[in-house]
């Protein structure tokens, strides 16, 4: 009864409509007042619309990434040159899983469905990292991509564990240790192979002419160009913007090239004694949105393949809930 009471019209004229009014104000006020004092935001809290919609498309499009990431390596599993080589490239490949996982579960603490979101992904409405959507062409690839992609997602991520978003947040702490790993392990299969032949070393060098423009674009458009940035950073979900990510990042690759013995592809990079930074050369962004908007050079294998294995993996989710319904009824059946 209460329920209805609450849409009868109101006989005062509009008072009722001033009581709803000051108590949305005041659940907008606990909420600006727990972002300004960095508490963290809960599932069973409340939360501005818009910033519910804004964390449920980063964090989901941050996990269709995880997941669509297991497969440009995925592809050397089986052709990795040695048994230690495979082992390692088997438990980052399940990492990546993982983190979709873990990510998934905080996107729905959010309300919506696995089902929803992986159905957006399934049907070209979701985004993820333009970066799964280059091939990987020889083993120096896999190399490549921990160095280079893990060693950008860190940079990425890490100020993600500071998010104002508990579930996100807390994901991310785990995340990140395990990225470390895959950064390590990239940087150290690079290494062996800069030791190796001058073939592995071109390898390398040619992996590295490839990937290190993508790479510098997974930071995102430039700050002038990322209207929704300023919000992202007020809500707390954003920490440091796109440009100085991208410059720490920057900042960091240089020595390490330097004691791999690559050549980073970029004529104008150089040490900017004044800014106390490198200086870098311009990115192509039309290239980057070429592949953002579906016309990269794998899109269409990687969704495809994506499609394929939620397929495949029917009659798993067919089994489980048969399961689950048997145990349930058995449960009952002991009660009553
Ligand atoms: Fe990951
Ligand atoms: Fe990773």
């Amino acid at each position: 009864m209460y329920t209805q009471a609450m849409d009868q019209p109101d006989p005062q004229g509009g008072s009722l409509k001033a009581v709803r009014d000051a108590g949305a104000d005041a659940l907008q006020r606990g909420f600006d007042d727990r972002i300004d004092a960095d508490r963290k935001v809960e599932p069973q809290d409340w939360m501005p619309e818009a910033y519910r919609k804004t964390l449920v498309r980063q964090i989901s499009q941050h996990a269709h990434s995880e997941i669509i990431g297991m497969q440009p390596e995925g592809n050397w599993i089986s052709r990795a040159p040695s048994l230690k080589r495979k082992a390692i490239l088997l438990a980052k490949v399940q990492d990546e899983g993982g983190h979709g996982l873990y990510l998934y579960s905080a996107a729905e603490t959010l309300g919506v469905s696995r089902d929803a979101l992986l159905d957006a992904l399934h049907t070209g409405k979701a985004k993820y990292s333009s970066i799964f959507n280059y091939p990987t062409l020889t083993w120096a690839d896999v190399g490549v991509i921990g160095g280079l992609v893990d060693g950008a997602a860190i940079m990425n991520q890490v100020p993600i564990c500071r998010c104002s978003y508990g579930p996100y947040a807390r994901a991310m702490i785990r995340i990140c240790k395990e990225e470390s790993f895959h950064q390590r392990q990239g940087f150290e299969s690079l290494m062996t192979l800069m030791k190796g032949t001058q073939a592995q070393r071109d390898m390398v060098q040619d992996a590295v002419n490839r990937w290190y423009w993508p790479v510098l674009a997974m930071f995102g458009p430039p700050d002038a160009d990322s209207p929704n940035s300023a919000q992202g950073m007020r809500w707390g979900i954003k920490r440091i913007s796109n440009d100085e990510l991208r410059q720490k990042f920057v900042d960091a690759t240089v020595p390490q090239a330097r004691i791999l013995g690559v050549t980073l592809p970029d004529p104008d990079l150089k040490w900017n004694e004044e800014r106390g930074h490198h200086d870098h050369g311009a990115i192509d962004w039309d290239d980057f949105w070429a592949v953002v908007n579906g016309n990269g050079p794998c899109n269409k294998e990687r969704l495809a393949t994506r499609v394929k294995a939620h397929q495949d993996g029917q009659w798993v989710r067919d089994a489980a809930l048969a399961h689950a319904r048997k145990q349930q009824a058995r449960a009952l059946k002991e009660a009553a």
